[in-house]
């Protein structure tokens, strides 16, 4: 069984000061990669923040004989995603993988949660992963190769109490992900999603009697996908506790009466049996993939 290597590898992992960052940065650096370790240093809820939390890893890696260099800017804004990228530019001469992964809560339920949360969990996670990952898309393009990875959560991708903010940056980074994706296609990038589910700071009350919920048992999953080898791209993957599985969103038949009639609400209401049932799913490339469908379901193909 080939070895997957991280040799001449660049890599940007966000976040990387703590809990799934570490785990990836760590793993990314023992198998070869140079590693911008980013880490703002940030309480849970973004508050705060240390230099030293990313630099302590950075350190650690150089102590075990790799290569890092730490960045403590808070990911979120235009220039820290540009800063970070142009950090692993001028220190390692290119960038072949991101991890976008940097991440806070402000948990509330939707009567209370002020704007100011909303506003803070979307800037961290979706607009702080598109800073980052438009600026590494240009030097990606230019060298014809790139391995994105943005990470979800099972709240964004099924629903969770308490967090709408949380929920709603998480599957943004879902639609984020497949644009680059399928942006990236010529150009030698990929693009997918992970949804973690480990014992780290931001999930401290899970149960010991769960299991280990390490995040070095996300890690083997996150790196084969931002590997050479893995040319999967696209796609929406979760993992914890040593279980894996793909996570997709389809589209189901339909039913229609025929392609531009105009139903009633009663007639609707009649078929929604057959508007809801799942058999026969696709999962589409794109937007426009629906249309093909349409016209199926229409009667015309
Ligand atoms: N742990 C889980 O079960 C779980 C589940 C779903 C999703 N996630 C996601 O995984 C990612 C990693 O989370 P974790 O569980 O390792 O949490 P963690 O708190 O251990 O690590 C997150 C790190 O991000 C850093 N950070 C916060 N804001 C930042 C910013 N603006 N810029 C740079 N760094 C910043 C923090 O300082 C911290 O070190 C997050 O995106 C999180 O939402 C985790």
């Amino acid at each position: 069984m080939a070895e997957i290597s991280f040799q001449d590898r660049v890599a940007v992992v966000t976040g990387a000061g703590r809990g799934l960052g570490k785990a990836y940065a760590t793993e990314l650096a023992r198998r070869g990669a140079k590693v911008v370790v980013n880490d703002a240093g940030a309480e849970q809820d973004g508050r705060g923040g240390s230099a030293s939390v990313a630099e302590l890893v950075a350190k650690e890696i150089v102590a075990a004989g790799g290569e890092a260099v730490a960045h403590s800017e808070p990911i979120g804004t235009p220039a820290a995603g540009a800063g970070v990228v142009e950090l692993a530019l001028e220190h390692f001469g290119k960038v072949d993988i991101v991890i976008n992964n940097a991440g806070v809560l402000r948990d509330k339920s939707l009567a209370k949660m002020p704007a100011e949360d909303f506003d803070l969990v979307l800037d961290v996670h979706l607009a702080g992963s598109f800073h980052v990952a438009q600026r590494a898309f240009a030097a990606m393009k230019e060298q014809g190769y790139g391995r994105m990875l943005f990470t979800a959560s099972g709240a964004g991708l099924f629903g969770n109490f308490g967090q709408a903010n949380y929920s709603a940056a998480k599957m943004g980074l879902v639609g984020l992900s497949s644009v680059v994706a399928i942006e990236g296609a010529r150009h030698g990038i990929t693009s997918n999603v992970i949804a973690p589910l480990a014992r780290t700071r931001l999930t401290e009350d899970m149960p010991e009697s769960m299991g280990p919920y390490a995040p070095e048992q996300i890690a083997p999953l996150s790196l084969y996908l931002v590997s050479e080898e893995c040319t999967a791209t696209h796609e929406v993957y979760t993992a914890g506790n040593g279980w894996f599985a793909q996570v997709f969103v389809g589209v189901a038949p339909g039913w229609s009466p025929g392609l531009g009639s105009y139903p009633s609400v009663e007639e609707v209401r009649d078929n929604m049996a057959a508007i809801r049932n799942q058999d026969g799913y696709q999962v589409l490339t794109d937007a426009a993939a629906i249309l093909p469908l349409i016209e199926r379901a229409g009667g015309r193909d």
